[in-house]
């Protein structure tokens, strides 16, 4: 199989998607970013193809236009003559206590980080069965490994993208269709910069490096970064509710 570089990348008009552009790119990747700022993905492309010298595409996308996450799978295909990978980043944060009447809060949340996601993983996921070959990346988060207060529907959200990504690494177990579930912990973006503590907080560079070395590698499932999320992750679903209650 040739070396797969030619990745859509979603909500990478800002933050993680933005930097991992910048990251794929100067490794020899060709890329379509997707977003709904199409002006910031014009401005980060030419960027890119001047610094890189590398195929870029822009697509406009609003990931709650199911239909469109179809279509923009296919046209990236088109755009870069082939598609190998496709990584589902975009997505929104809504910090907030559930019954506080933002229900269409929590809906946009889900529309978005779950359904918008899955809407494209699947197209993908159609086409690489298809052509035998590629790489489905998710950026899920610690916060889906137990539901956490003030973050009823973004881990909701994470939480189901989690458990859609198990499903797919199951299904397409053996085949050369691999699988990449990213759980950051606290990045340096604007989702998270008005929302109170953000412990082990990193930037947001040194956060897509690490995002982009598990791409390459093909990880199948990575916290970013490992230390401590790797042990907090795990041991999040076996706390106590009295002892979580009480630290968060
Ligand atoms: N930063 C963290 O600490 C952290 C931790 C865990 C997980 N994550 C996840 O990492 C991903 C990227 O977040 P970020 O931190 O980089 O936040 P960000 O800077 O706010 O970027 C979010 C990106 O998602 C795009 N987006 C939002 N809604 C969209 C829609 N309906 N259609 C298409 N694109 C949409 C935005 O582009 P437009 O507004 O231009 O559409 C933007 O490019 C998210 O899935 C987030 O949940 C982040």
């Amino acid at each position: 199989m040739a070396e797969a570089r030619r990745y859509l990348l979603t909500g990478a008009s800002s933050g993680i998607g933005e930097a991992l552009a910048r990251q794929l790119a100067s490794q020899g990747y060709d890329l379509a970013l997707a977003a709904r700022r199409e002006d910031n993905l014009q401005l980060l492309a030419g960027e890119l193809r001047q610094a890189h010298g590398r195929s870029i595409a822009v697509l406009q996308l609003d990931v709650t236009d199911y239909a469109a996450c179809q279509l923009a799978v296919e046209h990236a295909r088109e755009a870069l003559g082939g598609l190998d990978g496709v990584i589902a980043n975009a997505g929104v944060g809504f910090a907030g206590k559930a019954g506080s009447g933002r229900f269409q809060r929590y809906r946009q949340t889900l529309e978005t980080n779950l359904i918008g996601a899955i809407a494209c993983l699947d197209a993908a996921t159609e086409l690489f069965r298809r052509q035998g070959h590629g790489h489905l990346v998710a950026i899920a988060s610690v916060a889906g490994k137990r539901g956490l207060p003030a973050s009823a529907g973004y881990s909701a959200s994470k939480a189901g993208l989690i458990s859609h990504m198990q499903s797919l690494d199951l299904e397409l177990y053996g085949s050369d269709i691999a699988t990449t579930t990213i759980l950051p912990g606290y990045i340096d973006t604007p989702i998270n910069q008005d929302s109170g503590p953000r412990p082990f907080l990193i930037d947001v560079d040194q956060g897509a490096r690490l995002i982009a070395r598990h791409i390459g590698k093909r990880s199948r499932s990575a916290y970013v970064p490992g230390w401590p999320w790797a042990v907090i992750g795990r041991l999040l679903p076996c706390l106590p509710t009295w002892l979580l209650a009480r630290a968060l």
